[in-house]
C-alpha cells in the first residue's frame, strides 16, 4: 500500500463522495465516495460505495462527559488523610488476619484432650503389695512400679555411691522409700529388663547381660546409666506418672 495521502490516492479517480470535517482527529474525512477503479478497460466506469468513515464516526458519537465540577480547586491535592486512613486499615486488618492464622495453626499443632489424658496414668498403690512389682504402659514405654519392702531399702541404702558407674544414692530416686518409680527400658539399648533377676536382686537385660540394682542403679554389664526416672507424683491413694 503506497504512503500517498489518502485525499489525494482517492482525487485522480473519485468520482462522487460526501466529505465532512472530524473534530475529534481534526482532518477532513469520507462518509461515502464513488471512484473508478483504475485497471480497467477505457471507457468501463465501475462504482463503488466504500464507507470510510465508520472509524471517524465512532470517535464522534464517543462522549466523554464532562468531570470538572468534581475536580478539587484549592488545598492538599494528595489527600494524605484518606491515603493514611486507608494504609492504617489495611495494616491492622492484615496483623488481625496474620494472628488469627497463627492462632488456629497452633491450635492445630497442640494436644487434643484425649491425648492429654492418655499423657497421664494413675495407679492404685492398694493394689500393688510390698515386695511386688507392677509394669504398666505410659505414653507407649514401660514403667516399673516396686512397693519395695524396709529390707529393699536398706539394701538401696548400703551401697557405696562412689563405686557406682552412675553415682546416684537412693534417695535421689526415689519420692517415698517404699515406692520406686522407673522407665523399664534399658540404658544400653533400649531392651526391656526382667524384674527380680540378676545378681544384684533387683533387674536383669538379657539381650547383652545388664544387672541393675534395687533401686535400679546399674551395677554390672554394657549399659552405662542408671534406668530413667519418669515424672510421677502421689495422689493418694493414687501415684500419678506424667
Ligand atoms: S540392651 Fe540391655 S544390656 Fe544391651
Amino acid at each position: 500500500m503506497s504512503a500517498k495521502p489518502l485525499a489525494s490516492r482517492l482525487s485522480s479517480s473519485l468520482v462522487n463522495a460526501t466529505r465532512f470535517t472530524s473534530p475529534a482527529i481534526g482532518a477532513e474525512c469520507f462518509k461515502s465516495a464513488t471512484y473508478v477503479l483504475p485497471r480497467k478497460a477505457p471507457g468501463a466506469v465501475i462504482a463503488q460505495q466504500r464507507f470510510f468513515s465508520t472509524g471517524s464516526l465512532a470517535l464522534e458519537s464517543t462522549k466523554i462527559p464532562d468531570f470538572s465540577a468534581y475536580r478539587k480547586l484549592s488545598g492538599d491535592f494528595t489527600n494524605r488523610t484518606f491515603t493514611y486512613f486507608m494504609v492504617g486499615t489495611t495494616g491492622v486488618l492484615t496483623a488481625a488476619s496474620a494472628k488469627i492464622t497463627v492462632q488456629d495453626f497452633l491450635a492445630n499443632m497442640a494436644a487434643s484432650a484425649d491425648v492429654l489424658a492418655l499423657a497421664k496414668v494413675e495407679v492404685d498403690m492398694n493394689a500393688i503389695p510390698e515386695g511386688k512389682n507392677l509394669v504398666i504402659k505410659w505414653r507407649g514405654k514401660p514403667v516399673f512400679i516396686r512397693h519395695r519392702t524396709a529390707d529393699e531399702i536398706q539394701e538401696a541404702n548400703n551401697v557405696d555411691v562412689t563405686s557406682l558407674r552412675h553415682p546416684e544414692s537412693d534417695s535421689d530416686r526415689v519420692k517415698r522409700p517404699e515406692w520406686l518409680v522407673m522407665m523399664g527400658i534399658c540404658t544400653h539399648l533400649g531392651c526391656v529388663p526382667i524384674g527380680e533377676a540378676g545378681d544384684f536382686g533387683g533387674w536383669y537385660c538379657p539381650c547383652h547381660g545388664s544387672h541393675y540394682d534395687i533401686s535400679g542403679r546399674i551395677r554390672q554389664g554394657p549399659a552405662p546409666l542408671n534406668l530413667e526416672i519418669p515424672e510421677y507424683d502421689f495422689n493418694d491413694p493414687k501415684l500419678v506418672i506424667g
